[in-house]
């Protein structure tokens, strides 16, 4: 049996995780890959803490230098979380050619081709299925399983927190700050939800799995984002009745040389696979020119489900003669003759108050009509202080094309609400 010498960097959520799965299923382990994983240190940063796991003591550490610089220890797993000092412990420990398994989405994201350039160069391996969507093989699928596939375009519904909210908010019509104030309650959001809630988790994501997909480079700051934090219940609610599903969607496509990719909220018909994926879920829906459509579904985040990625990564690792690295060009930067459009094409959902006088839905189409915008549903409210509520679905159109409408329709006697986008057939 081959024993692997491990050093874990921080035993918080996934680390007490891992350990558990790692103490559970060793005999599976030992059977199935003939490999013994032996965690020698873990570094935290409160050694007295309390832990959902009994680690033995000795093993705790608060010099990262005793997991990173240690000759023994072969493979170095993190779930510290945040950019910095993970990144620079990560460098270091690939550096020293130590296997690198991670879960941070943000540190892989921010620092990829650092990460990835010092693991060539040291031959080591960098590995982080965690790091997206939790236990979903999403990035294994995406590298291994799609590779005879021009993948085209990618939907994912990639941060559980949003996907709790938002689902809350359609089916009870609750406010955002009402939910948002019940989930950070059962510790589904966090005391500072920014990260979820403004799209950043999501965009750190599909960064990485777009890059992936495409190979080429999709750095996070191409990335469109738009957070939940001013979803109003009102626009989900019409948007039922009109049939859709309002979700916080990851969006990467890629057009020959022209990627877009952007997070925000959307709207999808109820009947496409992604509206029935509720609570904390997650799935990624994809079309590759071969595969065609394919979703994947499952547990996003949590100790388990992520630990399950981990360990998985682990496993891949210890299994390979040589380190896996992607044939990309994986710069800081969008790969050469690439470019990134901010003006997509897709469906509009816009709700707009307006006079209650004659001519004002002319005027209306007008706007949207000398930027060959056309409408597909219509749907008009009664009129409440002499303001008629107008919600309309726009057929495709250009991202430019629909906000230099609505710059019109502002400047006569409608107001524009809120402008959602739509995706799907
Ligand atoms: N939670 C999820 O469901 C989930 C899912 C997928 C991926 N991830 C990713 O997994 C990573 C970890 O998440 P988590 O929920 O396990 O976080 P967590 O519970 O906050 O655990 C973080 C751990 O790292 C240690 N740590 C943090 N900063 C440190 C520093 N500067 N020096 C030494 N130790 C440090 C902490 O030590 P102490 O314990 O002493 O404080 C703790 O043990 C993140 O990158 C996250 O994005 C999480």
């Amino acid at each position: 049996m081959r024993n692997i010498i491990v050093g874990f960097l921080g035993c918080g959520n996934i680390g007490c995780g891992v350990w558990k799965l790692l103490s559970e299923f060793e005999n599976d382990i030992h059977h199935r890959s003939n490999v013994n994983f032996q965690v020698k240190r873990i570094l935290v940063r409160d050694m007295k803490k309390k832990r959902d796991e009994i680690i033995p003591e000795e093993l705790l550490t608060t010099c990262a230098a005793d997991i990173t610089d240690d000759p023994e220890i072969e493979m170095v797993v993190e779930f510290m979380g945040g950019e910095e000092p993970a990144t620079q412990y990560m460098l270091r420990a690939l550096e020293n050619g130590k296997t690198v398994v991670t879960a941070n989405k943000m540190a892989l994201a921010l620092n990829w081709h650092d990460l990835q350039a010092t693991a060539q160069k040291n031959n080591a391996g960098l590995y982080y299925e965690a790091a997206v969507c939790g236990a979903i093989p999403v990035i294994r699928t995406t590298i291994d399983s799609l590779q005879a596939n021009r993948i085209e375009a990618m939907m994912g519904i990639i941060n559980g927190t949003t996907n709790y909210i938002l689902t809350r908010m359609s089916q009870e019509g609750s406010a955002y700050q009402d939910v948002l104030r019940d989930a950070q309650r059962l510790g589904l959001a966090e005391p500072d939800p920014t990260s979820d809630v403004e799209g950043f988790d999501a965009a750190y994501k599909i960064s990485i799995l777009s890059s992936l997909a495409f190979h080429a480079r999709v750095p996070f700051d191409v990335v469109y984002r738009e957070g939940i934090s001013k979803v109003d219940a009102l626009d989900i609610a019409y948007g039922k009745e009109m049939g859709y599903t309002l979700k916080l969607l990851a969006i990467a496509k890629r057009d020959g040389n022209v990627i877009d990719a952007r997070v925000h909220p959307t709207f999808i018909p109820r009947e496409h696979p992604l509206s029935s994926v509720h609570g904390s879920f997650n799935a990624v829906f994809l079309h590759g020119h071969a595969c065609q459509d394919m979703m994947l579904f499952g547990c996003g985040a949590g100790s388990a489900p992520t630990a399950s990625a981990v360990v998985s990564d682990m496993l891949y690792a210890a299994n390979r003669e040589k380190p896996y690295h992607p044939t990309f060009s994986n710069e800081n930067k969008l790969a050469e003759g690439l470019t990134v459009t901010d003006d997509w094409r897709c469906s509009f959902y816009i709700r707009l108050t307006a006079s209650d006088k004659p001519g004002v839905m002319a005027y209306i189409t007008s706007c949207l009509g000398e930027e060959g915008i056309s409408i597909r549903n219509l749907m008009q409210r009664e009129a409440v202080d002499g303001h008629a509520q107008i919600v309309l679905i726009t057929h495709q159109a250009g991202e430019c094309a629909i906000h230099k409408a609505l710059d019109a329709i502002n400047q006569g006697d409608a107001k524009v609400e809120s402008l959602i986008r739509v995706e799907g057939k």
